[in-house]
């Protein structure tokens, strides 16, 4: 199976900025057949990666779409049908910093919408389940509202990101990582029996930068990273994507 490495840009970015990314991208990025590449920029400046990536062997995703549960209009809102519309090819759902403002949302609606893209469905526990031993029980709850939204049809990857290792430089032993994304996989396969357990992607998500990367990268369970602050830094990913793994 592939190995996924993502670049999840949140709020940073420039025209210039991108053009610069994708410039060293074009000279410096190794093409393998064992990886796929995801760029998520923020909304504004999809439409100019996608114009810059070109022959570069990478994909675009969107960090989140809104939707306003009353069905009426939303002002600043992205929608499903914009990112279709822009050929985007993947989608974040439930990533924890915008959990936080979305608690009357339906995760499992936003899942729904975007049936037809690559979904990328971010879980994790914070310090206070980790420190109480909730890990499982957090998890499986929040994996229940992709439960709720699934068929067969979906392309669905799940990113375990500890809330505590976001941007923190702290990380779970590799052995805990994988641990956790053994019991993703082994709960969505009893909950989703058509879903089979070798088809399961999980990626690790939380401080990863080059000197962690190749260890995760290649630790039980592990089918990918996303990255946050170390994308930022495009020699940084691009040594991380060029990783002989
Ligand atoms: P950091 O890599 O900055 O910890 O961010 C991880 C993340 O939130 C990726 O979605």
């Amino acid at each position: 199976m592939k190995k996924i490495i993502a670049a999840n840009w949140k709020n940073n970015g420039s025209k210039d900025f991108i053009k610069k990314y994708f410039s060293y991208l074009d000279k410096n990025l190794e093409k393998s057949p064992h990886k796929e590449i995801i760029i998520f920029p923020p909304d504004i400046y999809c439409s100019l990666a996608a114009e810059l990536r070109k022959d570069n062997p990478v994909y675009l995703g969107c960090q989140n779409i809104n939707i306003n549960i009353n069905n009426s209009t939303l002002t600043g809102g992205t929608t499903f049908e914009m990112l279709e519309d822009n050929s985007l090819e993947y989608i974040l759902i439930g990533h924890s910093e915008n959990r936080a403002n979305e608690e009357k949302v339906s995760l499992s609606l936003k899942t729904k919408l975007c049936e037809k893209m690559k979904i990328i469905f971010c879980v994790g526990e914070n310090k206070s389940d980790r420190d109480k031993n909730l890990i499982s029980s957090k998890i499986y709850s929040q994996l229940d509202d992709l439960i709720k939204a699934y068929n067969d049809s979906m392309d669905l990857i799940i990113a375990y990101e500890p809330i505590w290792a976001i941007g923190t430089g702290l990380t779970p032993s590799s052995k805990d990582i994988s641990n956790t994304h053994e019991i993703i996989k082994k709960y969505l396969n009893q909950k989703l029996p058509s879903y089979k357990e070798k088809d399961i992607m999980v990626m690790y998500g939380g401080s990863v930068s080059f000197d962690n990367a190749k260890e995760i990268l290649t630790s039980q369970f592990v089918d990918g990273i996303l990255i946050g602050g170390a994308s930022l830094n495009v020699e940084e990913f691009t040594r991380i994507c060029n990783l002989q793994i």
